[in-house]
């Protein structure tokens, strides 16, 4: 179970990133040209949400059941003294969660706003900020585990 997680896990990033790109670049390009807000952006908005929420849930069960994890866990100080150990037990996963939080509030905040401006704005804002917090954390860059 632990590997089929991991390997979803590691997958999705390649598609939520991208997702998470189009939507910043779409929304700033939509506030600043002050165009109407379509279904195909509110479309978007739901997707990356909804990938988030599942990469949130899969890393909550990963932190569980990784052995990397465990070892870290095992001896947490020492742990915290590994560049590599302490980005996969504590900044990956604390960060990932604002992350996931402020693309959560931006949704909302942007479904909630009366004008299109405002939700390109909000979306643009809150994305784009969780996007280079993410970014800014991932624990390893290759394609495959
Ligand atoms: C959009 C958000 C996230 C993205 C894009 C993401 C991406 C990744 C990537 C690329 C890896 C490396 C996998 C590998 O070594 O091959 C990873 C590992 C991991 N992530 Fe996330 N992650 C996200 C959110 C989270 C959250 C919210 C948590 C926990 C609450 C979490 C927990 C973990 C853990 C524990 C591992 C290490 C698993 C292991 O290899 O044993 N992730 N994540």
């Amino acid at each position: 179970m632990y590997e089929f997680l991991a390997n979803t896990h590691n997958l999705i990033r390649w598609i939520v990133l991208p997702l998470m790109l189009v939507v910043v670049v779409l929304s700033w390009s939509g506030f600043f040209t002050n165009r109407e807000y379509r279904k195909s952006d509110k479309t978007l908005g739901v997707s990356m949400l909804g990938l988030v929420h599942l990469q949130l849930l899969l890393g909550l069960i990963l932190y569980f059941v990784s052995p990397m994890v465990q070892l870290a866990l095992d001896d947490f100080g020492a742990a915290m003294k590994n560049a590599e150990l302490r980005k996969i037990v504590m900044e990956h996963p604390l960060v990932a969660i604002i992350a996931v939080t402020l693309v959560q509030i931006g949704y909302s905040k942007a479904k909630k706003a009366k004008i299109a401006i405002r939700k390109h704005k909000t979306m643009a804002i809150y994305t784009t900020i969780a996007l280079v917090l993410i970014l800014s954390r991932i624990p390893s860059w290759s394609f495959l585990r």
